[in-house]
Parts: structure tokens; C-alpha cells; sequence
């Protein structure tokens, strides 16, 4: 029998499926916005366990609220009312301005809830249009959502009922309803496909051609929402109110936890027996995310907002060559690199600096930081990004600088115009 130690670090390939490409780092403790691993190394935390920590590690407020929780009542099944599940669905329906909630444990779960309910809603019209590059989740009703061959790969046949379109095109979508269309499922930004942000109207466009056609706005807010852009969900960035909206990652700050919110025709439709979840909407994960809600106040949300602003300043005040985009809301970031410099090597050399971080589709460093990051956090990462690009000085001769690049001047004379 291996010691846990021997079987932690010597054979932990031979114990887990290959399902990830890990970095070799085993983080032991966190506090605030950073990490540490277990030679007492600090690392800051610009990923939140890819947009979950939104209020850090080991929130005083959200600690709390799990170990009162944890030490009154774990499970007892969705057969009984919570007091603390309706708590919280009442501040969700309170947020979006929609009718009631189911609760589930993850964003997939919630997108394949969200599927079913839609179904349901259409009587037999069944086919949802999704986007292509749009990421809905793992499990097969949500893969056959995500319209990416990468992610398909092996595993055909997938879930009919599907119809594929190009993110930010209306004209295609106008194009791909039939009689058997019931719903059009979009994420406000693609996050797994390079944080890409549609023109703006885009949601607009949809909820209107919604409206004309019977079907459900679907919005997957699973990496947008719960603070992430700015706004407790990003489709209030525009004038819109959808159906359906799917939440999962930040909501709990890292318990598991999903909610499905829906508007009353979707909910009228749902019956006891329909759908269900043994551990959706666990005590202890309503509790915290109970706690998450009522720490998103209105100065929090203008906060993320304001340091997101800073980020993608300082970034494109760099005036780097290397940087062919930079884009997103909030604190969801997404720094487009030219072709010779790998984002997955700059994510490496973040490390090594001390800076966690991860990629997004296309060649693009993606940002997911905490909502509680101050100024000198910041400081530290655009210095540590700053090395990074120096430590690619030999490739400055061969880059020419591009449209793009005298677009990121444009902007950088328009940052600094607006500043004077
Ligand atoms: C937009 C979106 N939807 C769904 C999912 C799937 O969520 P989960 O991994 O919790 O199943 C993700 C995860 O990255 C996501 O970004």
C-alpha cells in the first residue's frame, strides 16, 4: 500500500484519467487572491479555478457560511422544502426579473436541464440553434449543444436536434428556423472559445426574432454570470430578458452548485417527476451561495467593472507587438497573442512567475481574476506579463506591426486622450 504522499506525487498519472493536462503544481492553502502550493510558494490567482472563486479563497463571510451549514444539516434530498433554497432562488428571481429556479450541481447539468425544459415547452418542436466555438458542457445533450469538432471527437453519434450557426451572425440564425425550432442557446461572450464578445444588439436581435418566431432565449451565463462581466449577469448589459438562464461555476465561490432560471411560460410547463437532481442545491452550497448574491452589491459589480477597465488598460498600454487583441467584460479578459508566441507557453512562464492563468480558444490568454484584486495585484501581474514579453525580445524584428497593432495605438492615444 503506498503511503498517500507516494501515491500524491509519484503515481498520480497512474490513479487519474487522462482527461487533463495538468500543471505540475499541487496547490495546498489559499487566501484572498493567492495560492500556495506545498513548498510554500505564492502564487496570484488571475483564473479562479476558471471563473469560480470570484470572491477568492477562504472568504471570511463565505467560510462561515459553510461551516454553520456543514455543522447543522449536509443532505436531505430535494423531497422536502429549504428554507435556504427558496432564500436564494427568491434573490436570483429578484436579480434576472424571471420566475422560479431549479437547482442542480454544475453548468452542464443545468444546460441539459435547460434543453429538456425547452423541449417540453415545445410540444414536439424540439430543435435548439446553438453557435459554432460555443461551449455548453461535457455531458451528451450539452456536447451535442457545443458546436466544436475537437470536443465531438469519438464520440458520434451525438444528441439530435441540434442546428449549428456562426456566433454573432443574425442573418444565419433568421436562416435556420423551422417548424421544428423551439429554442436559440448562446453564451452573452464565448469563454472556451477565446472570450468573444458579439457586436452589441446582438441579444437584442435574438430576443426579438425570439418573440416573432415562439421560441425560448436560452442564455448560458455559466461563465459570465454571477458578477464575472460587471453585472450579475451579462445579458443586463443590454436591454433583454431571456427565458432561460443557466448558472453554475462562481455561484457558490467553488462548492457545487447550478441553477436553472426560467420565465413563468417555461416554468408552467415544468410537473413534479419531470426532472430532478439527488444532490442539486445541497445545503451547505445554498448557504454560501446565499452569501455570494448578497456580497455582489452594486459597488462590487461597479468594481469589477473598473478593474477589468484597468487590466485591459495597463495590458494594451504595453503597447506590445506581441498582443494582437486585447477584449471582454469585466473581469473576463481575453488577450489575443500573434501566432509565434503560444498563449499555453505565456500561461507557463506566468507560473514560473508566479501568476496563475489559463488559455481560451484560438491563441488567446484568458483572464478570470478575482473579484477582490487590488491595485497592487494588478501592478504585479502587468509587471510579470511585462518580463514575459521582454523574454520574448528576439521575436520583436520579425513581427511587423500589423492593422491590428496600429489599432491597439488607436486605442492606447484614445486610453490616454480620455485620461487627460
Ligand atoms: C459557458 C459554459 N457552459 C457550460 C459549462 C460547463 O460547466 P461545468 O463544467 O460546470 O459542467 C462551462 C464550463 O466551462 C461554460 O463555460
Amino acid at each position: 500500500m503506498l503511503t498517500q504522499k507516494e501515491s500524491q506525487y509519484n503515481d498520480y498519472n497512474k490513479y487519474l484519467l487522462n482527461t487533463y493536462k495538468r500543471h505540475n503544481i499541487n496547490f495546498v492553502s489559499g487566501k484572498g487572491c493567492y495560492l500556495t502550493d506545498e513548498q510554500g510558494t505564492e502564487y496570484l490567482d488571475m483564473l479562479c479555478g476558471i471563473a469560480v472563486t470570484g470572491f477568492g479563497h477562504n472568504h471570511p463571510a463565505l467560510v462561515d457560511a459553510a461551516q454553520q451549514q456543514i455543522n447543522k444539516l449536509w443532505h436531505v434530498s430535494n423531497l422536502f422544502e429549504s428554507d435556504l433554497q427558496a432564500s436564494l432562488a427568491s434573490k436570483l428571481v429578484l436579480g434576472t426579473g424571471l420566475s422560479s429556479v431549479f437547482f442542480c450541481n454544475s453548468g452542464s447539468e443545468a444546460n441539459e436541464a435547460a434543453i429538456k425544459f425547452a423541449r417540453k415547452y415545445g410540444k414536439g418542436r424540439s430543435t435548439i440553434i446553438t453557435t459554432l466555438g460555443g461551449f455548453h458542457g461535457r455531458t451528451m445533450g450539452s456536447l451535442s449543444a457545443s458546436a466544436q469538432y475537437k470536443l465531438w471527437d469519438g464520440f458520434h453519434p451525438l444528441t439530435p436536434g441540434f442546428k449549428y450557426v456562426p456566433f454573432d451572425d443574425i442573418e444565419s440564425v433568421l436562416h435556420s428556423i423551422d417548424k421544428h425550432t423551439v429554442a436559440i442557446m448562446v453564451e452573452p461572450i464565448q469563454g472556451e472559445n477565446g472570450i468573444i464578445v458579439p457586436s452589441k444588439g446582438y441579444l437584442k436581435k435574438l430576443r426579438e426574432i425570439c418573440n416573432e418566431h415562439n421560441l425560448l432565449l436560452i442564455l448560458d451565463e455559466v461563465q459570465t454570470g454571477i458578477g464575472r462581466t460587471g453585472k450579475l449577469f451579462a445579458y443586463q448589459w443590454e436591454d433583454v430578458l431571456p427565458d432561460i438562464v443557466t448558472s453554475a461555476k462562481g455561484i457558490a465561490n467553488g462548492l457545487p452548485l447550478g441553477a436553472v432560471i426560467c420565465s413563468e411560460k417555461v416554468a408552467n410547463e415544468v410537473n413534479p417527476g419531470m426532472h430532478g437532481s439527488t444532490f442539486g442545491g445541497n445545503p451547505v452550497s445554498v448557504a454560501v451561495a446565499n452569501e455570494v448574491i448578497d456580497l455582489l452589491t452594486e459597488d462590487v459589480l461597479k468594481r469589477i467593472n473598473g478593474i477589468g477597465e484597468t487590466i485591459k488598460e495597463k495590458v494594451l498600454s504595453m503597447r506590445s507587438p506581441l498582443i494582437k487583441e486585447v477584449r471582454g467584460k469585466g473581469m473576463m479578459i481575453g488577450i489575443e497573442l500573434v501566432d509565434k508566441v503560444k498563449a499555453a507557453d505565456v500561461c507557463s512562464k506566468f507560473l514560473d512567475g508566479g501568476v496563475v492563468s489559463v488559455t481560451s480558444g484560438g491563441n488567446v490568454l484568458r483572464l478570470l481574476p478575482p473579484f477582490i484584486l487590488t491595485k497592487k495585484d494588478v501592478d504585479f501581474f502587468i509587471e510579470t506579463f511585462a518580463d514575459i514579453l521582454n523574454s520574448y525580445e528576439y521575436l520583436k524584428t520579425e513581427i511587423k506591426v500589423d492593422k491590428k497593432a496600429d489599432r491597439i495605438d488607436n486605442v492606447v492615444q484614445f486610453v490616454s486622450n480620455r485620461k487627460a
